[in-house]
């Protein structure tokens, strides 16, 4: 068991998951594509903007929580679906999973994944959101869609910013591939990883498991950009939008949208949340920071639809930033990644707890005991919006 008691911010995870996990897994989670301009002004636009510090008022009896697409959540933060999540840490997506559950906030399982949905749902429990690339095959993409419907997923995330791959250059220089292929470079870092290694060698959960078995031809990942190019469609439309909600039946949240005019088209789809997203940085490198994207769809679309946020967040502060501007939900993806690396489940859960932590005390600092009540009141004027 790691002592997790000298770790006090995401910042600590991130450099104790740097240690531990192999250098191609912790890399793909960490990095942007191209100049990675896009990847930094997702935080650093954050951080200009400032609170209004408020004193004397009664900090008593305070609660985060919410509701995200009507379900009860402790506080507005989801984990993002992130790709290749049971190559950060042994059966990754059910310890993370399981932590989410735990802490009373959504879980959302990406088609990538190591454990499968099926996996996820007998080991960590039914309800959690499942998110869905369309790939070409669309017999697959039924039989999934079916599948996470048999599973009891409890929301369809459709991601729509990645119908092709932004290129991150470190995925290419490391050979990124699930497993890792044994060359002497890897096999040099692996030796430095011996946790990890242990954690792998007792598991059987090492390829993609909504993937394996179900494609035909489909074994592993050996070059992450010729496997997106090869398996996802780049057709994608709001046609399919269509047909995968008339499948599903269910609530859809549509990921992946930095304009006014996509989150309207998002409301016409008839879908129940929208994620204000850039892929944290991954996919078009030189569009604007999701917070700096933020206000204007909140503006356009805010009474029509759940608007949600990701992209940037490392802290409560980051959470609470994005809530007074209008997101009734956020995700965090490499906050939870460097938990899981670091130390497991007890990793997410110590991520969680940190923001949850941040989150609250911010919040009362600004004046304010229930989230309900925190609106833009709470930032300097001229520190917003960003961009
Ligand atoms: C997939 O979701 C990726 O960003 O690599």
């Amino acid at each position: 068991m790691t002592d997790l008691s000298k770790i006090t911010c995401i910042e600590d995870l991130r450099v104790l998951a740097k240690r531990r996990v192999p250098r191609m897994f912790y890399d793909y989670a960490d990095s942007g594509s191209w100049t990675e301009s896009t990847y930094r002004a997702n935080q650093s636009d954050f951080q200009s903007i400032l609170f209004k510090q408020r004193v004397a008022i009664n900090m008593e009896g305070r609660s985060t929580a919410t509701t995200m697409i009507g379900e009860p959540v402790t506080m507005p933060v989801a984990l993002a679906p992130t790709g290749l999540t049971g190559m950060q840490h042994a059966d990754g997506e059910i310890a993370a999973a399981r932590a989410a559950r735990q802490f009373g906030v959504p879980f959302t399982l990406s088609t990538m994944s190591i454990c499968s949905i099926e996996d996820v749902a007998e080991h960590a429990g039914k309800g959690f959101w499942f998110q869905l690339y369309v790939m070409r095959d669309r017999d697959f993409i039924e039989r999934l869609i079916d599948r996470a419907k048999a599973a009891g997923c409890g929301a369809l995330v459709i991601t729509l910013d990645l119908q092709i791959l932004g290129q991150r250059h470190k995925d290419i220089k490391n050979g990124l591939s699930t497993p890792p292929k044994p060359t002497i470079a890897n096999l040099i870092n692996l030796a430095t990883k011996p946790r990890w290694v242990a954690g792998m060698l007792a598991t059987p959960r090492r390829k993609f498991g909504n993937i394996h078995g179900h494609v035909k031809g489909v074994t592993d990942m050996s070059n992450l950009g010729a496997w997106t190019a090869d398996q996802f469609d780049p057709r994608l439309n709001w046609g399919d939008v269509e047909w995968i909600k008339r499948r599903w039946g269910g609530k859809i949240i549509i990921k992946g949208i930095m304009e006014p005019e996509d989150a309207r088209l998002a409301v016409d789809s008839g879908a129940d949340a929208l994620i204000v997203s850039n892929h944290g940085g991954r996919q078009l490198d030189g569009a604007p920071s999701a917070i700096a994207a933020l206000p204007a769809i909140v503006d356009a679309v805010g009474k029509q639809i759940e608007v949600h946020m990701d992209s940037g967040i490392r802290s409560g502060q980051d959470v609470l930033k994005a809530w007074a501007l209008g997101a009734r939900g956020t995700y965090i993806g490499r906050a939870f990644l460097w938990g899981l690396g670091a130390a497991g489940e007890a990793g997410v859960t110590k991520a969680l707890q940190i923001i949850h932590k941040e989150l609250d005390t911010t919040m009362a600092f600004c004046g304010h005991t229930q989230i309900g009540n925190v609106d833009k009141g709470i930032f300097r004027a001229g520190t917003y919006p960003v961009g």
